[in-house]
Protein backbone atom coordinates (compact mmCIF):
# COMPACT_ATOMS: atom_id res chain seq x y z
CA UNK A 1 0.00 0.00 0.00
CA UNK A 2 1.05 3.65 -0.89
CA UNK A 3 0.30 6.02 1.87
CA UNK A 4 2.16 9.30 0.17
CA UNK A 5 0.56 11.01 -2.83
CA UNK A 6 1.13 13.83 -4.62
CA UNK A 7 -2.63 14.75 -4.35
CA UNK A 8 -3.93 17.25 -2.53
CA UNK A 9 -6.20 15.13 -0.80
CA UNK A 10 -5.29 12.53 1.65
CA UNK A 11 -6.98 10.78 4.62
CA UNK A 12 -6.71 12.51 7.75
CA UNK A 13 -5.09 10.36 10.24
CA UNK A 14 -7.92 9.01 11.33
CA UNK A 15 -9.16 7.72 8.32
CA UNK A 16 -5.44 6.36 6.94
CA UNK A 17 -5.41 4.08 10.29
CA UNK A 18 -8.98 2.90 8.86
CA UNK A 19 -8.01 2.84 5.34
CA UNK A 20 -5.11 0.63 6.77
CA UNK A 21 -7.41 -1.27 8.48
CA UNK A 22 -9.52 -1.96 5.79
CA UNK A 23 -6.75 -2.97 3.31
CA UNK A 24 -5.19 -5.44 5.92
CA UNK A 25 -8.56 -7.49 5.61
CA UNK A 26 -7.62 -8.86 1.68
CA UNK A 27 -5.07 -10.90 1.05
CA UNK A 28 -1.84 -9.73 -0.73
CA UNK A 29 -2.75 -8.86 -3.83
CA UNK A 30 -6.24 -8.40 -3.93
CA UNK A 31 -5.91 -5.16 -2.11
CA UNK A 32 -8.59 -3.62 -4.70
CA UNK A 33 -11.37 -5.46 -2.53
CA UNK A 34 -10.94 -2.55 -0.18
CA UNK A 35 -12.11 -0.19 -3.07
CA UNK A 36 -15.93 0.42 -2.03
CA UNK A 37 -15.33 0.87 1.78
CA UNK A 38 -12.28 3.22 1.00
CA UNK A 39 -14.63 5.27 -1.28
CA UNK A 40 -17.12 5.72 1.51
CA UNK A 41 -14.00 7.11 3.49
CA UNK A 42 -12.89 9.32 0.81
CA UNK A 43 -16.78 10.64 0.43
CA UNK A 44 -17.12 10.90 4.41
CA UNK A 45 -14.22 13.31 4.51
CA UNK A 46 -14.69 14.98 1.47
CA UNK A 47 -18.15 15.56 1.17
CA UNK A 48 -18.30 13.98 -2.36
CA UNK A 49 -16.08 11.93 -4.72
CA UNK A 50 -13.42 13.94 -6.08
CA UNK A 51 -11.05 13.06 -9.34
CA UNK A 52 -7.82 13.78 -6.80
CA UNK A 53 -9.59 11.77 -4.24
CA UNK A 54 -9.80 8.89 -6.81
CA UNK A 55 -6.24 9.13 -7.95
CA UNK A 56 -5.54 9.25 -4.17
CA UNK A 57 -7.48 5.84 -3.99
CA UNK A 58 -5.30 3.98 -6.56
CA UNK A 59 -2.22 5.21 -5.35
CA UNK A 60 -3.05 3.84 -2.35
CA UNK A 61 -4.40 0.41 -3.69
CA UNK A 62 -1.74 0.64 -6.64
CA UNK A 63 -4.08 -0.12 -9.09
CA UNK A 64 -4.60 2.28 -12.08
CA UNK A 65 -6.76 5.27 -11.77
CA UNK A 66 -9.51 4.00 -14.22
CA UNK A 67 -10.21 1.16 -11.81
CA UNK A 68 -11.41 3.63 -8.96
CA UNK A 69 -13.41 5.99 -11.68
CA UNK A 70 -15.11 2.95 -13.37
CA UNK A 71 -16.30 1.75 -10.01
CA UNK A 72 -17.33 5.32 -8.24
CA UNK A 73 -19.17 6.41 -11.74
CA UNK A 74 -21.17 2.96 -11.39
CA UNK A 75 -22.90 3.33 -7.86
CA UNK A 76 -25.54 6.10 -7.53
CA UNK A 77 -23.80 6.59 -3.70
CA UNK A 78 -20.72 8.04 -4.80
CA UNK A 79 -21.10 11.86 -5.82
CA UNK A 80 -18.90 12.07 -8.42
CA UNK A 81 -19.76 16.21 -8.52
CA UNK A 82 -19.62 18.55 -5.73
CA UNK A 83 -23.13 18.14 -3.65
CA UNK A 84 -25.21 20.12 -1.21
CA UNK A 85 -25.39 19.85 2.76
CA UNK A 86 -28.45 16.91 1.93
CA UNK A 87 -28.46 14.63 -1.10
CA UNK A 88 -31.86 13.80 -2.05
CA UNK A 89 -31.80 10.24 -3.40
CA UNK A 90 -34.80 9.96 -4.97
CA UNK A 91 -36.49 6.45 -6.25
CA UNK A 92 -37.60 6.65 -9.67
CA UNK A 93 -38.06 2.61 -10.12
CA UNK A 94 -41.79 1.61 -11.18
CA UNK A 95 -43.27 0.64 -7.77
CA UNK A 96 -43.30 4.05 -6.72
CA UNK A 97 -44.22 5.40 -9.60
CA UNK A 98 -47.43 3.71 -9.46
CA UNK A 99 -48.11 4.76 -6.12
CA UNK A 100 -48.16 8.32 -7.04
CA UNK A 101 -44.19 9.03 -6.80
CA UNK A 102 -44.26 11.32 -10.49
CA UNK A 103 -46.59 13.60 -8.52
CA UNK A 104 -44.16 14.18 -5.67
CA UNK A 105 -41.21 14.09 -7.72
CA UNK A 106 -42.36 16.98 -9.39
CA UNK A 107 -43.95 18.50 -6.14
CA UNK A 108 -40.20 18.38 -4.65
CA UNK A 109 -38.48 19.77 -7.72
CA UNK A 110 -41.32 22.76 -7.79
CA UNK A 111 -40.69 22.77 -3.99
CA UNK A 112 -36.57 22.74 -4.31
CA UNK A 113 -36.45 24.89 -7.95
CA UNK A 114 -33.98 22.32 -9.54
CA UNK A 115 -33.89 19.30 -11.69
CA UNK A 116 -31.97 15.90 -11.27
CA UNK A 117 -28.32 16.25 -11.12
CA UNK A 118 -28.48 20.08 -9.59
CA UNK A 119 -27.82 21.67 -5.84
CA UNK A 120 -29.82 24.41 -4.62
CA UNK A 121 -28.00 27.98 -4.81
CA UNK A 122 -27.97 28.07 -0.77
CA UNK A 123 -26.17 24.51 -1.04
CA UNK A 124 -28.23 23.05 1.30
CA UNK A 125 -30.02 20.18 -1.23
CA UNK A 126 -29.07 18.53 -4.19
CA UNK A 127 -31.38 16.30 -6.14
CA UNK A 128 -30.34 12.85 -7.67
CA UNK A 129 -32.21 9.50 -8.90
CA UNK A 130 -32.20 6.71 -8.06
CA UNK A 131 -33.39 2.89 -8.58
CA UNK A 132 -35.22 1.18 -6.57
CA UNK A 133 -34.61 1.65 -2.71
CA UNK A 134 -36.02 -1.77 -1.94
CA UNK A 135 -38.85 -0.35 -0.21
CA UNK A 136 -41.27 -0.62 -2.67
CA UNK A 137 -44.44 -1.50 -0.26
CA UNK A 138 -43.74 1.69 0.86
CA UNK A 139 -43.50 4.28 -1.99
CA UNK A 140 -42.78 6.68 -2.70
CA UNK A 141 -39.57 7.61 -0.90
CA UNK A 142 -36.19 9.08 -1.06
CA UNK A 143 -32.84 8.40 1.32
CA UNK A 144 -30.97 10.89 2.81
CA UNK A 145 -27.58 9.73 3.82
CA UNK A 146 -28.72 6.79 5.75
CA UNK A 147 -32.18 7.82 6.31
CA UNK A 148 -35.68 6.63 4.32
CA UNK A 149 -38.50 8.66 3.89
CA UNK A 150 -41.22 6.72 3.01
CA UNK A 151 -45.13 7.13 1.75
CA UNK A 152 -44.18 10.30 0.88
CA UNK A 153 -47.17 13.31 0.02
CA UNK A 154 -46.51 16.67 -1.24
CA UNK A 155 -47.63 17.80 2.42
CA UNK A 156 -44.64 15.36 3.61
CA UNK A 157 -42.46 16.27 1.39
CA UNK A 158 -42.65 20.06 2.40
CA UNK A 159 -42.49 19.09 6.39
CA UNK A 160 -39.40 17.22 5.55
CA UNK A 161 -37.53 20.01 3.60
CA UNK A 162 -39.37 22.83 6.11
CA UNK A 163 -37.20 20.79 8.74
CA UNK A 164 -34.18 20.52 7.00
CA UNK A 165 -34.17 23.88 5.89
CA UNK A 166 -33.92 25.17 9.97
FE1 LIG B 1 -39.17 2.64 -5.14
FE2 LIG B 1 -38.64 0.04 -4.95
S1 LIG B 1 -39.60 1.06 -6.56
S2 LIG B 1 -38.32 1.59 -3.50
Amino acid sequence: MTTESNNTIQFTPDRLEKAKEIIARYPEGKQKSALLPLLHLLQEQEGWTSPEGMDYIAQMLDIQPIEVYEVATFYTMYHINPVGKHVIEYCRTGPCCLMGGEDVYAHLKQRLGIDAGQTTVDGRFTLKEVECLAACGMGPVFQIREKYYMNLTNERVDEIIDELSK
